[in-house]
């Protein structure tokens, strides 16, 4: 071979190598999966919502909509992966927020565990509508609260690590985006009955095991887009009940809870109304990040963060929800059927969580011992809808560090001065209730002293949730899932068993 010859087929060599390591770094780099593209239509203005006044949330449907996850997936993938979500079609909507709260908690948490997107909806006020909602023809138009008017952690598509450094491609996307990303004909549907069926799954497993066979289910199957229909997979009658304590070792550590964020709508809300909660100034976890407003009630949303409960208590503040309103009727229901407390209620129930390296030892549980003289609907009672008078002795109790388990639970004194109750009662009731306390050396607030915008407004009981996980000390209902929702956040956020009580 000539020295020529030799030096032309090394050149044509490099060419040739040049030329594949170009194409696959094409393939690399272009999106493996032709899409068309994705284009959001301009918000529509709710003209029928306007007409009522209710709010609409611009600002938070365009946070929602600016979130990192919600670009083309080509630009997510590496390797050729695609973001996987899970949508659960049927989840309940419309009935009490806590309640359709509790269970979407759960759903990003076996989204989660299977490895898949939690694809978020919006919440439907169709229970106790925050305002009035009938048009002059008298029909109904039920107020629509974004996600991230409520919370913008792994629920609301915030991120699943403490340094953002998880993957976009886990992030939840709202209901928006799946009905972008994910066209029905490429959408698998998974039967909730037939899948339990399959799974062996019924109304006596145990909860963890639940979330077991479903998360294994849904991370073996190929498909991105997994719709789950025919009902909730998690129904109240399971949230509701004890079945539910063994999956909380796991669940409360998993970035569901861990990361937990409220909305920056909410931060907003406390950071207004922060002198009734404490004489302290404002912490900077609730300070607004950019100009301030020029008023303390125009909407600043912006200049908000998502507010993380996992940030020191406020000082001093011990935290009461009381909820009357429906609950005289209804407390009747839940004691005469025999009903225990609801959900991480039950964590100090010695039957249910009886070892404390497993399940926080909640100081409280339902005890209904019958005092002489006294019926077991009468014992219930007492803790579902305590009296006025009922209510100042429990809070004398906590506030000392006594009460009917103390002894077992180190409790101590508490230099607690200042009290902030979360209430749906009467003004009339909580002014009596508010001078009683006083009358003990208290500092007294309530859910009537804040001040609040029409979109905070919608979302008014989730701020006083907030004022609640957040306070120092806190006394709850056992049968409310409001109460059950603030102690899985206060535990999950690091407060203390034996700051949790119960009436
Ligand atoms: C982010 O957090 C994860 C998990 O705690 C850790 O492994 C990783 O090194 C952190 N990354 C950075 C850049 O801090
Ligand atoms: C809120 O502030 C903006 C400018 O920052 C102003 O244009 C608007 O009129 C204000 N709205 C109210 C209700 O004060
Ligand atoms: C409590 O649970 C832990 C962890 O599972 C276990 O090691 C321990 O033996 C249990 N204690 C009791 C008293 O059952």
């Amino acid at each position: 071979m000539s020295g020529k010859r030799a030096a032309f087929f090394q050149s044509w060599t490099r060419l040739c190598a040049g030329g594949i390591a170009l194409v696959v770094v094409l393939f690399l780099i272009i999106p493996r999966y032709a899409r068309p593209s994705l284009v959001l239509s301009p918000q529509m203005d709710d003209a029928l919502a306007q007409q009522l006044g209710h709010p609409t949330f611009p600002e938070v449907l365009e946070y929602e909509r600016k979130l990192p996850q919600h670009v083309e997936p080509g630009l997510l993938e590496s390797w050729g992966d695609r973001p996987r979500y899970l949508f659960f079609k049927d989840a309940s909507w419309g009935s009490g927020w806590n309640n359709v709260f509790q269970e979407q908690l759960l759903n990003t948490h076996l989204a989660y565990l299977s490895h898949r997107a939690y694809v978020f909806p919006p919440y439907i006020a169709r229970d106790h509508p925050p305002f009035p909602d009938k048009l002059e023809d008298g029909t109904r138009h039920w107020l629509r609260i974004p996600m991230n008017a409520f919370v913008s952690g792994p629920t609301g598509g915030g991120p699943l690590s403490a340094n953002g450094t998880d993957s976009l491609m886990r992030r939840a996307v709202s209901e928006e985006w799946w009905d972008t990303v994910c066209p029905k004909e490429e959408v698998v549907v998974v039967r909730l009955h037939d899948a339990e069926n399959a799974l062996m799954v019924d109304d006596k497993t145990d909860g963890a095991e639940v979330f077991v066979r479903w998360a294994n289910k849904l991370r073996e199957m190929s498909a991105p887009c997994v719709s789950v229909e025919g009902a909730p997979v998690f129904q109240y009658l399971f949230i509701g009940s004890h079945r539910i304590l063994s999956v909380w070792p796991t669940y409360s550590v998993a970035p569901t809870l861990k990361y937990f964020a409220w909305s920056p709508l909410i931060a907003q809300a406390l950071s207004h109304n922060f002198h009734i909660l404490s004489p302290a100034a404002v912490p900077t976890s609730l300070s607004p990040s950019g100009a301030p407003s020029p008023s303390p009630l125009n909407n600043s949303f912006a200049s908000f963060r998502p507010y993380q409960p996992s940030t020191p208590p406020i000082a001093g503040l011990l935290g009461l929800h009381v909820r009357r309103g429906d609950f005289e009727a209804h407390c009747v229901r839940l004691v005469d059927a025999g009903w225990e407390y609801n959900a991480w209620n039950l964590l100090g129930t010695p039957a249910y969580a009886n070892n404390d390296s497993v399940w926080p030892a909640l100081p409280d549980y339902l005890d209904v011992r019958v005092a002489e003289g006294e019926t077991r609907h009468e014992a219930a009672m007492r803790h579902c809808w305590p009296s006025r008078e009922a209510m100042v002795q429990r809070v004398r109790d906590v506030r000392a560090g006594a009460g009917p388990n103390a002894a077992s639970r180190q409790v101590q004194a508490k230099a607690l001065n200042r009290i902030y109750i979360s209430t749906d009662a009467s003004r009339a009731f909580i002014l009596e209730l508010t001078a009683d306390l006083q009358a003990e050396g208290w500092e007294v607030f309530s859910s009537f002293d804040l001040e609040l915008n029409m979109e905070e407004k919608a979302v008014a009981q989730a701020v006083d949730m907030s004022v609640l996980v957040a306070a120092e000390e806190f006394v709850g209902v056992g049968f409310s899932s409001l109460t059950s929702n603030v102690v899985q956040l206060r535990l999950a956020s690091g407060r203390e068993a034996r700051t949790i009580h119960f009436w």
